[in-house]
């Protein structure tokens, strides 16, 4: 039997503007198992990042309880909490954050040095990694000098480079076009199936949402359960922009 490896237990998320409370995540309860591909829709707005940043411990709840294989994240240490971002967490953006004044090869060796693996194990990890993204001729190379769907792709080896056991992934293809987006998204289902991680997938679109096994919707902070009303809010997020014009040239 697979056992949970994330679990939100009724969590809150409410940030404090000024005199104004946002409650951007309210009450959210899901369970996510080892090696699970799960997808996250909603509206803009909807808290998606939000949980998302739980999720990867980069936030802690305002309310209730996220379980990080069975630990709750909140009674762990600042130490404890940058181990598992180090370790057992790899993101992937959608603007994807690479830096600018490195290489390909020295931005997926990065993670590898905070974990003080030695240059000659960080190069053979981040040259194997680059190659199995079909990066060999691309790895030298800076950001500034890759196309999108590459920048992205060495993003993805970078999330791997620690060999972490989940990966959260935040509309890693909302910069690409639909073409390069499939690519990452068979990039994305190849770390499911072959490297056996567990994938937490933020995106607007439903097609790319198709390709993960559990599904989660999210409305207004909370878990959607009305199918016909979440299907109505989606179609309008995919067809339309923030102020309800149709969405230009797309399908
Ligand atoms: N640091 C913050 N301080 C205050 N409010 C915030 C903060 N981050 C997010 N919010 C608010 O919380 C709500 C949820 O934001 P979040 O970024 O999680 O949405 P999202 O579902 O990821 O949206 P999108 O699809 O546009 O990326 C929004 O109303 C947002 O304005
Ligand atoms: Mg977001």
């Amino acid at each position: 039997m697979k056992k949970p490896i994330i679990e939100l237990k009724d969590v809150w998320k409410i940030y404090r503007m000024g005199e104004t409370d946002v409650e951007a995540l309210k009450g959210i309860s899901i369970s996510i198992n080892e090696d699970e591909f799960a997808s996250i829709q909603g509206p803009s707005g909807s808290g998606k990042s939000t949980l998302m940043h739980l999720v990867g411990c980069l936030d802690l709840p305002t309310k209730g309880h996220v379980f990080l294989d069975g630990h709750d994240i909140s009674k762990l240490t600042e130490s404890q909490l940058a181990t598992i971002r180090g370790k057992r967490i790899g993101f992937v953006f959608q603007a994807f954050n690479l830096i600018p004044t490195l290489t390909a090869m020295e931005n997926v060796m990065l993670p590898m040095i905070f974990n003080n693996v030695s240059r000659w194990k960080r190069e053979k990890t981040a040259t194997e990694l680059l190659m199995e993204m079909g990066l060999k001729e691309r790895m030298n190379h800076k950001p500034n000098q890759l196309s999108g769907g590459e920048q992205q792709r060495v993003a993805i080896a970078r999330a791997l480079a620690n060999d972490p056991e989940v990966i959260l992934a935040d509309e890693p293809t909302g910069n690409l076009d639909s073409t390069t987006g499939k690519h990452i998204m068979d990039l994305i289902r190849h770390l499911s199936k072959e490297h056996k991680k567990t994938i937490i997938m933020v995106t607007h679109d439903p097609y790319i949402a198709s390709f993960a096994k559990k599904k989660v919707v999210i409305v207004d902070g909370k878990v959607g359960h009305d199918h016909e009303y979440l299907k109505k809010i989606l179609w309008k997020s995919n067809h339309e922009d923030k102020k309800g014009n149709p969405k230009g040239g797309k399908k």
